[in-house]
């Protein structure tokens, strides 16, 4: 019956979505700079009498009330900013802001929550509780605006029981959603290495500290921390994506630079990692007669989906869109800031299918050409709602 309505005023409320979603995919703005963004989502709120307080400097967080507001209390997370990307998309929605470009689908999620909202908000005599709506800043950037927002207290007054955050998948054909119990996404860390010496003459190599060849020692012993310290069955990745020293052919250079990303699905073994990394640089530095200077940016955790709120969240998807819309969603080591989220309360991260391979939608995330089937919009918005509405942990 809630969710026949649902999905009535999502489809009702689907051209409306479609011309915010293209709004702001006109006008993306990069991370922690979403103030045209925030604006247009207070404006929305307040057509559609949500109140919202502004937190991050960008954020937005509305509330509100259904029947019994105390009775259950959900979160419904979206982000809002854009990437540095030069848009190849030839659309009538194309970014008009050269050089940044919605190219994570934050525009889409933004989207779907504010549709949720106005859906949430017209049916508030049918479903009990409060929700929580949290338009979140700096997705794409560390410390993550997911953090900031924590910090302001986003998660307090009043506390959510639990919090749900679609992604869009461009690789899951759009009609479909996918969830996963536990873990779904890795930590993400970024290291710095310095590798200073004296440097000299390639032919008098005893007079110099070859940081070329300390910089080899270092690249193939860190990556050996994966294959030797690292369980097996615990996926986790290290790569060294940047090499920079050494202008000709016999000047052994004085200083090397080395920068990479380190992620991990367990939080136990990330900062334990993290030892073995200092200890490793500290060794080599010390055998080979280098300095080694080593900064480790600490990232976002781990996304991990609580188990029970997953049970509520898969069947309940079933329940709203057919059994047969639903799958499972494969792991990933990229990262996301909901991982903030998912280790203070209960959190469920899903996915929200938008490729549509029939008409070459399936350019994937992060790249020039990614775009989505609108269809998914109201999809997107009905499943938030959904959510807002009827999870709960309490077993009924
Ligand atoms: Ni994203």
């Amino acid at each position: 019956m809630l969710a026949e309505k649902i999905r009535h005023l999502a489809k009702a409320f689907e051209t409306d979505g479609i011309e915010i979603r293209r709004h702001l995919h006109a006008h993306p703005e990069l991370s922690y700079q979403e103030f045209k963004t925030s604006r247009f989502i207070q404006g929305k709120l307040t057509e559609y009498g949500i109140p919202h307080v502004i937190m991050a400097d960008t954020g937005v967080v509305g509330i509100i009330s259904g029947k019994n507001p105390e009775s259950r209390i959900i979160a419904l997370r979206a982000d809002i900013d854009a990437l540095p990307i030069a848009e190849q998309n030839d659309v009538p929605y194309r970014s008009m802001t050269e050089g940044v470009m919605h190219a994570c689908g934050h525009d889409v999620h933004t989207t779907c929550l504010l549709g949720a909202a106005r859906i949430l908000q017209t049916l508030r005599e049918d479903w009990e509780g409060t929700v929580k709506l949290i338009f979140q800043p700096g997705e794409e950037r560390n410390p993550g605006g997911a953090s900031i927002m924590i910090r302001e207290g986003v998660l307090d007054n009043p506390k959510p029981q639990a919090i749900f955050g679609l992604h869009v998948n461009p690789q899951l054909e759009v009609g479909g959603v996918s969830f996963r119990s536990g873990k779904v996404m890795a930590s993400a860390d970024e290291f710095f290495i310095d590798v200073k010496g004296k440097g000299g003459h390639a032919a008098a190599p005893h007079w110099t500290t070859d940081t070329i060849l300390v910089a080899a020692h270092l690249i193939t012993s860190l990556q050996q921390i994966i294959s030797r310290n690292n369980n097996p069955f615990s996926p986790s990745v290290l790569s060294i994506c940047s090499i920079q020293g050494g202008y000709t052919t016999n000047v052994i250079p004085a200083e090397v630079k080395l920068m990479g990303t380190f992620r991990a699905m367990d939080e136990d073994w990330r900062f334990k990692a993290h030892d073995i990394i200092r200890r490793q640089c500290r060794a080599i530095a010390e055998a080979m007669g280098a300095e080694i200077a080593l900064h480790i940016d600490v990232g976002y955790p781990c996304v991990y989906n609580h188990k029970q709120l997953h049970q509520v969240a898969w069947s309940l998807a079933g329940e709203y869109m057919g059994q047969e819309m639903v799958s499972e969603t494969e792991l990933r080591m990229g990262a996301e800031d909901f991982g903030y989220y998912s280790e203070k309360i209960p959190g469920c991260f899903f996915r929200l299918g938008t490729a549509n391979a029939a008409r070459g939608i399936t350019s994937g995330v992060h790249t020039p050409l990614f775009d989505i089937d609108e269809s998914a919009i109201a999809i997107g918005m009905g499943m938030m709602a959904w959510m807002g509405a009827k999870a709960s942990l309490e077993t009924s």
